[in-house]
């Protein structure tokens, strides 16, 4: 199980959940990428760069996430699908411009070649650019399942999520390669990887106005969000291309920071083991915390 300190009936525990969430989940993920499909045109060549690399979708965890969300905060199945796109639609612009040449020059993804090799540069850039406003489309959309209020507030917080104090910061601080210390390697790829993760966390809450939940999920999606990225981190020097669908070794190769070499993988797993344990905790303040147990075990111990 990745390494990660297991004793006999938590291993037994976690080998269950790895059996069955897995499958779980894309189920979810290809109901969620039909949905996609028919969002997403494929007229223009901007439409098809953007359909090429949103469906199908990867591990749609975002996605999975905000059904959970919104199932908790009592909103109805056929509510969540325009959201969880959305946040698919988002996160999918985020990995087209973090393969970029300039970015992290990374020719596989998803076990395909990444959008600036399939189509070229331009569109690539383009559409990102168009997926991550088709997903402000969306959660802006009149619905009968939602107050406006409720979407100016998930809105304004995926905004601030993305942007100048968000995940563009996380990403150039990454880039500019000066993070050294334990502190702020956490504080940059919490505002990277993690701040999406609790974005889309919290939708439910943000949407139905139901604030102890939104401050739970919050807690909950910070320490989600950065147990992701310290597994991703983990996957990079220790995961299969034929499962991750990515080149290994790629944060050695653009030298970049990583909890690897700051903590080594078994400070890292150390890590991972803490974050699990204070996320389960704040699970465990829940009424009904759903399949979020088994979401972060999955994250906690995933191989893709
Ligand atoms: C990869 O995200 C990018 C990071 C934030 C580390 P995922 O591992 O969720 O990618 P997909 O969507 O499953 O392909
Ligand atoms: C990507 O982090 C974070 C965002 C896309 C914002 P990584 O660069 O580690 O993601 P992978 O490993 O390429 O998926
Ligand atoms: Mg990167
Ligand atoms: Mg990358
Ligand atoms: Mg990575």
């Amino acid at each position: 199980m990745g390494g990660v300190f297991l004793c006999h009936s938590h291993r037994a525990k976690i080998a269950k959940i790895m059996t069955y969430f897995p499958l779980f989940l894309k189920t979810f993920a290809e109901d969620l990428d039909a949905f996609m499909g028919k969002a997403l045109s494929e007229n223009h060549i901007l439409d098809q760069a953007m359909r090429y690399s949103a469906v199908p979708s990867g591990k749609a965890i975002r996605g999975f996430l905000v059904r959970e969300s919104l199932r908790l905060a009592g909103f109805s199945e056929d509510a969540f699908w325009d959201i969880a796109a959305a946040f698919e639609l988002f996160h999918t612009y985020s990995l087209i411009h973090d393969d970029l040449p300039c970015m992290d020059n990374a020719a596989l993804r998803r076990g395909r070649p990444t959008c600036h090799l399939a189509f070229d540069e331009a569109t690539a850039v383009l559409a990102g650019d168009a997926l991550q406003a088709e997903a402000f489309v969306l959660l802006s959309t009149p619905s009968p399942s939602f107050q406006s209020k409720g979407q100016i507030r998930l809105i304004h917080r995926l905004a601030v999520s993305a942007g100048r104090c968000g995940m563009a910061l996380g990403q150039a601080i990454d880039i500019a390669g000066t993070v050294n210390t334990l502190q702020d390697l956490k504080a940059m790829h919490l505002l990277k990887t993690g701040v999406l993760i609790q974005t889309a966390a919290m939708a439910g809450g943000l949407l139905g106005g139901d604030e102890g939940f939104t401050h739970t999920m919050e807690t909950f999606g910070g320490l989600l969000g950065l147990a992701f990225q310290v597994r991703d981190d983990l996957l990079d020097i220790e995961g299969c291309p034929q499962e991750t669908g990515k080149t290994a070794g790629q944060d050695q190769h653009n030298q970049r920071v990583t909890f690897i070499n700051l903590l080594g993988p078994t400070g890292s797993q150390d890590l991972l083991r803490d974050l699990e344990k204070q996320a389960g905790d704040c699970l465990a303040t829940l009424p009904n915390a759903g399949h979020l147990p088994d979401l972060l075990s999955f994250i906690i111990h995933r191989r893709w």
